[in-house]
């Protein structure tokens, strides 16, 4: 039986981290690829030096050619700038717009069959952007954002409960930004739902502060955004995938009346599995909770419609 192969594009900090975390979990042969030459060899052979103290098995390569990638069951595309401080990942738009039109195209030629997923922000923009490069069905092109954005507030919820976070299960819908859409309804600890347990402005407090996350971690860093709980959910939805394990979780996926949505990438819960995003679950969602996915989407249609395709 053979190894899946993944590889990671772009071999920077969220790259690099999706690389080492596939690689820990044992999840496939491994191709990490960057336009700069040498860098990719260099923290792949480090990553494989690794294998014998951690005991993980899989083959590592560094490279700077897309030959290399060939035959991906699955590429995970990180290319592109960082946010700096002060920057929305919107603005990070013209720049890795050209990125993701080169590095798509290349990534198909290659491995006309992979599942793409997507990193590089504006996310759900870039993730419509890859869709249109490849030409690939929708079920093989999606985006990682909720699964990062519930994970944060998971995080803040054990914070502030003092509880352990295997316990908090959580669900953020919307686009990748300023207008995502947590849903402390649909938020539970060992099945308790949240409002039992906190009360209203504290959740508000940690819904605002989820929001934010992004912007939080690369004030602190000054240079660079995240890439600790990012890469980490990327790989969550690889595994779901390459061990078909129909998972249910958050992804930027492409809607055709979902919602009410058409014609864009956006965050809902899906069911990933080796087909992929193998259905698009419909919640019902509350007035107030169907308000903000409006805006949402809105806003994540903006920025699709700028792409100009
Ligand atoms: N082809 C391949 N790699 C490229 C290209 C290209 N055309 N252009 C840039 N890169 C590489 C860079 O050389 C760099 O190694 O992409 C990598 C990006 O790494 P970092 O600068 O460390 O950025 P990172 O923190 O990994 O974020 C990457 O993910 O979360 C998003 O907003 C973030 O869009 C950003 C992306």
């Amino acid at each position: 039986m053979r190894r899946s192969k993944i590889s990671v594009i772009g071999a920077g900090n969220v790259g690099a981290t999706c690389a080492h975390w596939a690689a820990a979990k044992e999840l496939g042969d491994i191709v990490l690829f960057d336009i700069v030459e040498d860098m990719p060899q260099g923290k792949a052979l480090d990553l494989a030096e690794a294998g014998p103290v951690e005991g993980f098995d899989g083959i590592l390569t560094g490279t700077n050619d897309y030959k290399d990638t060939k035959g991906s069951d699955v590429v995970v595309i990180t290319s592109g700038m960082p946010r700096k401080p002060g920057m929305t990942r919107e603005d990070l738009f013209e720049a890795n717009k050209q990125i993701i039109t080169q590095v798509v195209s290349a990534c198909v030629e290659q491995s006309p069959d992979a599942y793409i997923i997507m990193v590089t922000n504006p996310l759900d923009t870039m993730t419509y952007l890859a869709k249109h490069i490849s030409g690939l069905p929708k079920h093989r092109v999606m985006g990682q954002a909720g699964v990062l954005d519930a994970s944060r507030f998971r995080t803040f919820v054990s914070m502030e409960l003092d509880v352990s976070v295997e316990d908090v299960q959580a669900l953020v819908m919307g686009g990748h930004g300023d207008t995502m859409v947590p849903l402390p309804r649909y938020c539970t600890v060992s099945g308790i739902p949240l409002q039992e347990l906190m009360a209203e402005e504290r959740i508000q407090a940690l819904i605002d502060r989820t929001r934010d996350g992004g912007a939080e971690i690369v004030k602190l860093l000054k240079s660079g955004s995240a890439y600790y709980a990012p890469a980490a959910s990327v790989i969550q939805m690889v595994e779901a995938i390459v061990k078909d394990k129909k998972r249910i979780l958050p992804c930027s996926a492409y809607l055709e009346g979902e919602y009410g949505l058409e014609g864009i990438y956006f965050g809902v819960p899906c069911k990933l599995g080796k087909d992929g995003v193998e259905k698009v679950i419909e919640l019902s969602l509350n007035e107030q909770e169907q308000e903000l996915v409006k805006v949402s989407a809105k806003a994540v249609g903006k920025s699709i419609s700028s792409l100009n395709l």
